[in-house]
């Protein structure tokens, strides 16, 4: 394998775009405390180096580093800049596929995010897209990013039979759909896909295989990537002794959208009520999700009654930039409204 910035000498190759986390973290006293570190401390290129004797020889290899922070610091700004990168990324004939070094935390944002608004394009192209990342640092003795990376340097240059273009997540030997990721636990190798539906990396499971292929059938259009600054949108959760203090701030300081983490089904306390419904008068986008981390929200009378809209399968954090990107679609494009452009990323079919 080789990497170096000069894609000129060594096309077709694989591009990996490092942004930091625990996979490119260093723990002070990795033997006691492997859990006591920094994320994004070590470059993409040295991540790979450390593991360049089991790449298969004939992969090119370029890497990129477009920031190298804890994820927990994910910024719209670095979404913005990674969405433009992979899409050219794409439509460059030479790169055959993309792999994404990120920080567990919130890379189940990142995983959203790429898939609404270039997952068509990688379909279409019959390229992948492979976030991996790691929950111990790299300098742990037992740390996982070194098989992660190899994996999804595996996933990302399978034969296209194996399985079509898209974006999709490699984690502690299972793959899944990126937009199924959602981190479930503080430090299981398998955190950010414990709950999407995945299949083991060397044994592509028939079933998961159909939902993909469903769901890329099922999916619309890319949604176009915000070209300044996005739509404010926070996300409130609902619990006991609820009030509605903190959702009238927000509404008083000019937020765009609100995602209400309800209780069970999608619940919100009473004591919302009636700010939900200066929410409507002030135009502020609803989107009704549970807290309760899985399971799905399904559209009911309470929407009618709240005017807002149910999250589907979505977790909050992925209903979040969801929303984000259908109020700016319906900025740019006024014939259609936030509502069909939710639907249209969020509406697929259900397979678990
Ligand atoms: C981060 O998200 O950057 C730190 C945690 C992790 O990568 O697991």
């Amino acid at each position: 394998m080789s990497t170096n910035r000069n894609p000129l000498e060594q096309s077709p190759y694989i591009l990996v775009i490092g942004l930091g986390g625990t996979i490119a973290g260093l723990a002070a006293n990795p033997g006691l405390s492997p859990s006591n570190y920094k994320a994004g401390e070590l470059e993409v290129e040295t991540l790979l180096k450390k593991v360049e004797e089991a790449i298969p020889g004939d992969l090119k290899l370029v890497s990129q580093q477009l920031a190298n922070i804890d994820s927990r610091d994910l910024s719209e700004e670095l979404l913005t800049l990674l969405g433009n990168t992979v899409k050219e990324s794409l439509n460059n004939p030479d790169v055959q596929g993309i792999v994404i070094t990120h920080g567990t935390d919130t890379v189940e944002e990142t995983g959203f995010f790429l898939s609404a608004i270039c997952g068509k394009l990688a379909e279409k192209l019959g390229k992948r897209v492979v976030l991996t990342g790691a929950m111990l640092p790299a300098n742990a003795p037992q740390a996982d990013g070194p098989l992660n990376l190899l994996d999804a340097l595996k996933w990302v240059s399978s034969p296209p039979e194996n399985c079509p273009g898209g974006v999709f997540a490699v984690f502690a030997g299972r793959v899944c759909l990126a937009r199924d990721l959602s981190k479930r636990h503080t430090s299981a190798f398998n955190a950010p896909l414990m709950d999407a539906p995945c299949s083991p990396l060397g044994l592509i499971n028939p079933s998961w295989l159909s939902r993909l292929k469903a769901v890329e059938a099922a999916s619309g259009e890319d949604m176009p990537i915000p070209k300044q600054q996005w739509p404010w949108v926070e996300i409130l959760t609902s619990h006991a002794g609820a009030r509605a203090q903190a959702l009238e701030s927000l509404l008083d300081l000019g937020v765009e959208g609100l995602i209400l983490a309800g209780t069970g089904f999608g619940g919100v306390h009473k004591a919302w009520l009636a700010s939900l419904q200066q929410a409507e008068v002030k135009g502020v986008a609803v989107v009704r999700a549970s807290r309760t981390g899985a399971g799905v929200v399904q559209g009911d009378a309470m929407d009618d009654g709240l005017h807002c809209v149910s999250s589907g399968t979505l977790s909050s954090p992925r209903a979040r930039i969801a929303l984000q990107l259908a109020l700016n679609a319906a900025k740019a494009d006024k014939s259609l409204t936030w509502q069909d452009f939710f639907a249209r990323i969020t509406v697929l079919p259900e397979f678990r």
